[in-house]
């Protein structure tokens, strides 16, 4: 078997290794055994994923003397709550793991951000090992640090920062993910690209469907992704400054998500992000910062892999202009009131703008609900 690719997490005494390629759920107790021996652990998994991939982990971990207890939750973003979480704590005491023992979250956003913030909270702070088994989770999510639930008052807005030790990327598990779901995960992949590599994305344009096929390119992909991310993270851990961009699409993003009711038969996160990076670049041209010609390219490789672009992509009805606007106020990158977006000057060239004029935005949008 192929050796996987290590990527580094550089944060000092919390530096970690996100380890990515094939077959890395079988050789998880290794890995884990090599790092941390002698600890015990839970495994944080939804029904779903514990369908196709518990059994191999609670084998492999055995198999290099890990003792294991899982957790299984239900699967959706219902289980990003104070409910579940409840219950996952409860698991984790009634398991009597200590401090020194480890959560290993083994599944997509919602049991990473999750089974994370479990780990954040119990007996002060538990060691946590995140598995990822969506694109999402294993470009985005997983990395850096970020664990919460959502409350009624909106998405993400209860959590911590809390470092995993370890992120392993299976990229086999991703052969089974739906395409809609793999397509949603490349938007937060393409999203590097167009945040501060552009020859990133120049390759990505070249080379999508080979990512999408599998294999070397899909490793490729990830890792480029992962050090991308952990590049950011190790440069503004906290989201005082630059970590801010990995928020590009997100403010047009979260609003099209809160416009369609987190219906993820409508709209799923990356597919909001994919339109809200069309929209961002769009809005730049507008704005006299890029050219149109690097908007026009955004929108045709995102629709090139299937991906949404525009407002009027999304079935059924948005709400006008005004409405929209009130969503992006409510969005907590909103600092006093000024809308912050993450605009461009092109291609791999975007950068953090406060206090962007509402009535711009305004217009902007009640011209792109009318096409
Ligand atoms: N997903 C954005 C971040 O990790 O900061």
């Amino acid at each position: 078997m192929t050796a996987p690719v290590t990527v580094g997490v550089s944060l000092g005494d919390r530096s970690y290794d996100i380890l990515i390629g094939p077959g890395l759920i079988g050789r998880a107790g290794a890995e884990v055994a090599r790092r941390l021996p002698g600890i015990r652990a839970a495994i944080v998994t939804d029904a779903n994923v514990a369908a196709h991939h518990l059994a191999a982990m609670q084998a492999s971990l055995a198999a290099s003397g890990v003792e294991a207890q899982a957790i299984t939750v239900a699967p959706g973003e219902k289980s990003k709550g104070f409910d579940t979480l409840q219950d996952v704590v409860a698991g984790i005491l009634d398991a009597r793991l200590e401090r020194g023992d480890a959560i290993i979250a083994l599944g997509g956003g919602v049991v990473g951000d999750l089974a994370g913030f479990a780990a954040g909270i119990v007996r002060r702070g538990m060691r946590f090992i995140q598995v990822p088994t969506s694109l999402l989770a294993q470009v985005d999510s997983s990395v850096g640090g970020k664990t919460g639930i959502n409350t009624a008052h909106g998405k993400n807005l209860v959590g911590v920062f809390h470092q995993p030790q370890l992120v392993l990327a299976d990229t086999e598990v991703l052969d089974t993910l739906p395409g809609r779901e793999f397509r949603a995960g490349y938007a937060e992949m393409a999203k590097y690209g167009l945040i501060d590599r552009p020859d990133f994305f120049a390759w990505l344009e070249q080379n999508w469907q080979a990512v999408f096929a599998g294999g070397d390119a899909r490793v490729e992909a990830i890792t480029q992704a992962c050090r991308a991310k952990a590049d950011v993270v190790a440069r503004d851990e906290r989201e005082a400054g630059d970590r801010a961009l990995l928020n590009l699409g997100h403010t047009f993003g979260h609003a099209l998500e809160a416009a369609t009711s987190y219906d993820s038969a409508r709209l799923v996160h990356g597919e909001g992000v994919s339109i809200g990076m069309a929209l961002a670049h769009r809005f730049s041209a507008r704005l006299n910062l890029a050219s149109p010609d690097d908007a026009d390219r955004v929108e045709a490789h995102l629709s090139a892999v299937g991906l949404p672009t525009k407002l009027s992509d999304v079935p059924g009805g948005l709400p006008g202009a005004e409405q929209f606007l009130t969503y992006m106020s409510q969005d907590k990158k909103v600092a006093r009131g000024a809308l912050t977006f993450v605009l461009t000057h092109g291609i791999g060239r975007s950068f953090v703008a406060k206090d962007v004029p509402a009535s711009q935005v305004l217009t902007f949008l009640e011209e792109n609900l009318r096409q």
